[in-house]
């Protein structure tokens, strides 16, 4: 106790000390506890983050990333053939890890529950978690291999995402081979650096951010596990996407044919306003750069074929190499912290709820690919591969993706000769297909003429 009170003196925080002298035991029991988990080393230069925020972070100099291109000449054709072969290879050796950033707290989808068990399938409202386990089933009845899940959660969400794998029996996964491990959490702060409360004695504790899904890894021991299994590359995908394909064996071997430490995918931005990061070259390192750090003259900036100069839309899709997680999280390199200033509900000193500017931190993973000197950069089609659900409402929302993923998988079913009933004016026919069933057109037409399970949802092909 004694040491505490010195460590929080020494980091300017006499407030705290103030507050557990006025406590009852319970409160300040439950305050220590959240006391003792802070890292004082780290409190410190985050109090001096504050202290030299700068409002704009100077324009940066941008390169576009060398793509491995969407639409591809023949030699590019041929290095894509040979590059799946490698990554099934990989596949079938059982060498990949699955790592899902599921810690968000789903604030602008105003869900009250992990957004894992938000329902998506046009037809079977099969959840997004439900998506993301459907696609690790079809890898293992494709290759033959466990695909050992590794899910990042945080402290508000763990105990319901557990929950909701068990009440699912883990959607027919062995459950030994999904494991749940949880983000940390840091104290929010003040523009004078004191840490603020969400109650009298309860800190106002706020996530790391997914870049601390690899400190959370390996401190969890979940590194390890992977070592264990023969585990040598990650494959790392966000919970708000259901077209995921974390099993991919054209990315996974052009990764790791490449030689490179991280890897990512990316589509092209449907426009210049489209909130999404941009991939490229930051003064010269890999990285991503947020929408809204993007200057105007480079969101808008086109080439000579009137493309958007700056494009690659990150779909937050990477490929790790096993060590390089070790590395990037053994505390030799450190990702750097993103502070974003908000407004917060606070109480005061005086047991008072009030609103004050808090600041929060966080790590974002993509910071990451600046110490990768080889990474590839794999478009995507989006209309596959990306129909995120971010907002309530408008765009990214559960509307437009259940609308995209029963517009792709009724193309599948044109495409294989099948015909759809005419919905009617203003009507929809919704189409679903299992990623058991298939998970690309590929895989569909291989098929043949399958029969659809019809109900009043819709078509499903399962
Ligand atoms: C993110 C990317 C953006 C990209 C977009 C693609 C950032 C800062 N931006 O934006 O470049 O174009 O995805 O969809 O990431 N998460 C945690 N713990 C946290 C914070 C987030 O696990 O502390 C998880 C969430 O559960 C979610 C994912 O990370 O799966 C993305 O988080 P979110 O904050 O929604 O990112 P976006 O703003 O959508």
């Amino acid at each position: 106790m004694d040491d505490l009170r010195e460590a929080l003196i020494r980091c300017g925080q006499e407030h705290v000390v103030r507050r557990l002298d006025k406590l009852d035991d319970p409160s300040r029991d439950r305050l220590l506890g959240q006391l003792q988990a802070i890292d004082f080393r780290l409190l410190d230069s985050l109090r001096a983050l504050i202290a030299r925020a700068p409002d704009k972070a100077a324009a940066p100099s941008l390169d576009p990333p060398e793509l491995f291109p969407l639409h591809r000449n023949l030699e590019q054709d041929r290095q894509a053939k040979e590059a799946t072969e490698l990554g099934a290879s990989l596949l079938s050796k059982g060498q990949v890890g699955f790592v899902l950033v599921a810690g968000g707290q789903a604030s602008r989808l105003g869900y009250d529950g992990p957004k894992g068990a938000f329902p998506t399938g046009p037809v079977t409202e099969r959840t997004l978690f439900g998506y993301h386990a459907h696609r690790l089933r079809a890898c293992q009845a494709k290759y033959g291999k466990p695909t050992p899940w590794y899910i990042m959660t945080s402290p508000a969400n763990d105990g319901t995402t557990r929950t909701f794998f068990e009440q699912n029996e883990f959607f027919g996964l062995a459950p030994d081979d999904v494991h749940f491990f949880q983000q940390e959490m840091l104290p929010a702060l003040d523009e004078e650096g004191q840490i603020l409360f969400s109650a009298p004695d309860s800190l106002f504790l706020a996530p790391n951010g997914h870049g601390g899904v690899l400190s959370g890894l390996r401190r969890s021991g979940m590194l390890d596990d992977m070592a264990r299994r023969g585990v040598e590359q990650l494959s790392y995908f966000q919970v708000d996407n259901p077209l995921v394909r974390p099993a991919d064996p054209l990315f996974l071997g052009l990764h790791v044919g490449a030689g490179a430490d991280m890897s990512s995918k990316v589509v092209s931005k449907r426009n210049p306003d489209e909130k999404v990061g941009v991939l490229g070259r930051i003064d010269g390192r890999m990285g991503c750069i947020e929408y809204s750090d993007l200057p105007e003259s480079l969101r808008e900036a086109k080439g000579e074929d009137g493309q958007l100069s700056f494009r690659a839309g990150n779909i937050a899709v990477h490929v790790l190499r096993r060590e390089f997680a070790e590395r990037v999280s053994s505390g030799s390199l450190e990702l750097p912290w993103h502070v974003a200033k908000k407004t917060m509900k606070v109480v005061d000193e005086d047991g008072e709820s009030v609103e004050r500017t808090g600041f929060k931190f966080e790590t974002f993973v993509f910071d990451a690919l600046a110490e990768s000197p080889v990474s590839v950069t794999l478009e995507v089609d989006r209309s596959q591969e990306f129909s995120p659900i971010k907002n309530r409402v408008g765009e990214d929302s559960p509307e437009t993706s259940r609308a995209d993923l029963s517009k792709l998988f009724s193309d599948w079913v044109t495409a294989a000769g099948l015909v759809l009933p005419d919905p009617g004016e203003g009507g929809e026919v919704r189409v679903e297909v299992d990623p058991l069933f298939a998970e690309t057109e590929e895989e569909f037409l291989a098929r043949g003429r399958p029969e659809p399970q019809v109900s009043e949802h819709g078509h499903l092909y399962a």
